[in-house]
């Protein structure tokens, strides 16, 4: 028996336009159908901010908060395997806390590694086509969830850097402090590219694999890690000692792994040049497959799965073949549509149990 994440009911107080709603969730697959502007984004928002305290669209707590209201609360209850717990979020005054059965957790990091999702949205398009930014980030996200100190890496690193960087700008190229912050740049450098490489090689074959399923099979999509700075100490700091002069006009080291990349082809050729729009949304799709393996085999537990609005991204054909893939996951999943008539015709597959709702001006009907 496979063991996995899922929410069985959700309770959500002032999430921008629901106003209260609960909702018995306990479903393999739960749809929300419904127009354009009706709340569909905003449940899935609810969700994701049960699972982690944020959200995933915006980047400080009262956004999501409804206009005119101080305070947003989202609870419920999640099962892990066998295990259940209620756990709730609560918005206010530009502060996140959180509980696991009225407990406080020791962070909102702990708090949001319990429970790991997955999502898909719209806005994560430019994460095959964008810049190697996102790409970065989205290791940083698998690491998070699989790595006991998930993000302590790219802290340690990300703070070296920025003060090796502080002090080539205002004390130039021989201050007296510049290397003992090298060595630090250097040694947790080569940890975050260990730990991204780590998460990449988890994710890959998984990617690789789903692109074929529901993408196209006579592509061939391959990921790789790619560093920017050589894995051995002393190399790295000879070569970081070596750019002083440019990195300190440049504004950031010109080797380590703030410049890395996961790098994509498709038939050995860039993706990000030669994709089409259809072959990106299902890069993207392949690589939140590859995002819950990972986290799968790292934890033992699938997470949930958050679908925004896959429905506009992919054809009919694509389309079939990709929900067909989700159930065989066996993740719970969570998708909105516009489409209220993809449930009657049962292009969702069959799930062993689905709940469809549908959702007008933030009121949720059972249907
Ligand atoms: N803070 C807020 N308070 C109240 N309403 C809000 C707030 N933020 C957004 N809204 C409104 O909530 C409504 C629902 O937004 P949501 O993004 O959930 O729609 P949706 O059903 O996903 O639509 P679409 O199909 O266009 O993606 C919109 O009308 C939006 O303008
Ligand atoms: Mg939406």
């Amino acid at each position: 028996m496979v063991r996995r994440l899922s929410v069985e009911q959700l309770s959500v107080t002032n999430i921008r336009n629901l106003r209260s709603v609960t909702l018995n969730t306990s479903a393999d697959v739960v749809v929300f159908a419904g127009r354009n502007g009706s709340g569909k984004t905003s449940l899935l928002e609810a969700l994701y901010l049960l699972c982690t305290s944020k959200s995933f669209r915006a980047p400080r707590p009262a956004e999501s908060i409804t206009h005119g209201q101080t305070e947003a609360v989202v609870r419920g209850r999640l099962l892990d395997g066998t295990v259940g717990r209620e756990q709730r979020v609560l918005l206010r005054d530009g502060v996140r806390s959180a509980r696991f059965d009225d407990k406080r957790p020791p962070s909102l990091a702990a708090y949001a590694q319990a429970s790991p999702v997955v999502i898909f949205h719209p806005g994560d398009l430019p994460l095959t086509m964008g810049p190697a930014q996102g790409r970065r980030q989205f290791l940083d996200r698998v690491a998070f969830y699989t790595t006991p100190n998930g993000t302590k890496a790219l802290d340690d690193y990300t703070r070296a850097h920025r003060a090796r960087q502080k002090l080539l700008e205002t004390r130039g190229v021989d201050a007296p402090d510049i290397d003992p912050w090298e060595a630090l740049v250097a040694r947790h450098g080569l940890e975050l590219m260990q730990t991204r490489q780590h998460a990449a090689a988890a994710l890959i074959d998984a990617t690789e694999h789903a692109f074929t399923q529901f993408a196209a099979p006579q592509l061939v999509l391959r990921g790789r890690y790619v560093p920017t700075a050589p894995d051995d100490e002393d190399s790295y700091l000879t070569m970081l000692q070596n750019s002083r002069v440019g990195d300190s006009h440049r504004g950031s080291a010109c080797i380590g792994p703030h410049r890395d990349d996961l790098e994509l082809t498709l038939d050995g050729q860039p993706l990000r040049q030669v994709g089409s729009q259809g072959q990106h949304r299902a890069a993207v799709l392949a690589l939140k497959n590859g995002e819950i393996t990972a986290i799968e085999r790292a934890r033992g537990t699938k997470p949930i799965l958050l679908l925004d609005d896959v429905s506009s991204e992919l054809d009919a054909e694509r389309l079939r073949a990709f929900f067909s893939f989700v159930q065989r996951e066996q993740v719970q999943v969570f998708l909105t549509t516009t489409r209220p008539e993809w449930i009657e015709t049962g292009a969702f597959g069959e799930a062993s149990s689905r709940h469809n709702f549908e959702v007008d001006h933030g009121v949720i009907t059972r249907i």
